[in-house]
């Protein structure tokens, strides 16, 4: 199914709306869900509707939240995000951030209790695109196996990073610690395909082929990806005194109650540093010089980090975006709540 980025912001917004948020809030999450369906990011896009629906429905999403930033110096801050929709808060969190830094030359934003966030190169950008560097990461729920584990303890904490460049260029990475965000394994589920037998392990701790068969998921680069996992729940949840490790809620589970997570943002104004031009230049002459790198045998290109995603939004523009037929039923469609997501499901 092909669908222009346009339509797709508008249909999720009209259910999200119908399902309870308000329209500012729903324009706001639909615009993070086609940000990332618009990258080819579908783990993170419209396929998340449903989900959000229900938990909104059954009142697990605060669609009245009374933000607040709690000043805990010149250059930091909470943002309580009162269980809000985590792309609302995030992003009203990032847009804090921003003027902190402005103001002071860096800023570190804690948004503290806040539902599911989405792909958090959205937030990073926000920043870029107003010419600071930003970092930022939050937790999961629970669904990795620790280096070396047969139980999950970490969820699949990611980070991003995003700096700007000259002449409106960035450079935006964006990682899950595992090997695969769970919303890879969901996107092939709702696409019947089959997942790469080193994204997850089955109930038996055993890799799997089979998406509906995943219990755990895998830290990326074995200890190294587990050792980020570990940082991003102290940053974003322990420092927050927020729960932390397999003590993180689960997505599909309570979905009556608050999520209570946490996600943390690191703003630096480049200008304190160095020279901001200086600097924008070099992020651009950084990302050509990787390009112009020799490809090794079986590449077409060298592409600076995250650069893919510029590469399937520039498609997709063309083309329309390559959502899910299933996912594309559902928006469409008269339902709101369909109750798909049963309490004890695998955790997201
Ligand atoms: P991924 O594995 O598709 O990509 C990771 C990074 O590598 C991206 O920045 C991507 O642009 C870059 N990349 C991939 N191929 C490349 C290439 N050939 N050359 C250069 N760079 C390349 O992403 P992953 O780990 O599956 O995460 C997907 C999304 O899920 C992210 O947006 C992340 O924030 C989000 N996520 C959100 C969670 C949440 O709870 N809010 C939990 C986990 C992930």
């Amino acid at each position: 199914m092909r669908v222009a980025e346009s339509e797709l912001r508008a249909l999720i917004a009209k259910k999200l709306e119908r399902a309870g948020l308000t329209p500012e809030h729903a324009d706001i999450v639909a615009d993070v869900l086609a940000y990332a369906d618009a990258r080819g990011i579908h783990s993170h896009g419209a396929m998340r509707t449903e989900y959000y629906v229900e938990r909104i429905v059954k009142g697990g999403m605060n669609t009245k939240p009374d933000f607040r930033l709690e000043r805990t110096g010149p250059s930091s801050g909470i943002f309580h995000g009162d269980n809000a929709s985590g792309h609302v808060a995030a992003s009203a969190a990032m847009r804090e951030a921003i003027a902190m830094a402005g103001e002071s030359g860096i800023a570190v934003v804690g948004v503290r209790k806040m539902a599911h966030s989405g792909a958090l190169a959205y937030f990073t950008e926000q920043a870029a695109s107003a010419g600071f560097i930003a970092i930022s990461m939050c937790q999961s729920d629970p669904m990795a196996v620790p280096f070396g584990g047969a139980d999950v303890y970490y969820g699949t904490n990611p980070i991003a990073f995003a700096a700007p460049g000259a002449n409106d260029e960035m450079i935006s990475f964006d990682m899950a610690t595992t090997v695969q965000a769970w919303g890879n394994i969901l996107d092939a589920q709702s696409r019947n395909g089959e997942i790469p037998d080193d994204w997850a392990v089955d109930e038996k701790g055993s890799p799997t082929t089979d998406p509906n068969a995943v219990t755990a998921l895998v830290p990326v680069g074995g200890p190294k990806g587990y050792g980020l996992a570990m940082m991003v729940d102290v940053l974003a949840g322990i420092l927050l005194g927020l729960p932390f490790g397999k003590h993180v809620s689960s997505m599909y589970r309570s979905m009556h109650s608050g999520r209570d997570l946490g996600q943390l943002h690191i703003v630096i104004d480049p200008g304190v540093f160095t020279d901001p031009k200086e600097f924008g230049r070099n992020i651009s002459r950084t990302r050509r010089e990787l390009n112009d790198i020799t490809p090794a045998p079986g590449f077409e290109r060298v592409l600076a980090p995250g650069q893919d995603k510029e590469d399937i939004r520039a498609r997709y523009e063309v083309d329309g975006i390559d959502l899910a037929d299933s996912v594309y039923d559902y928006l469409v469609s008269d339902e709101v709540n369909r109750d798909t997501y049963e309490e004890d499901a695998p955790a997201g």
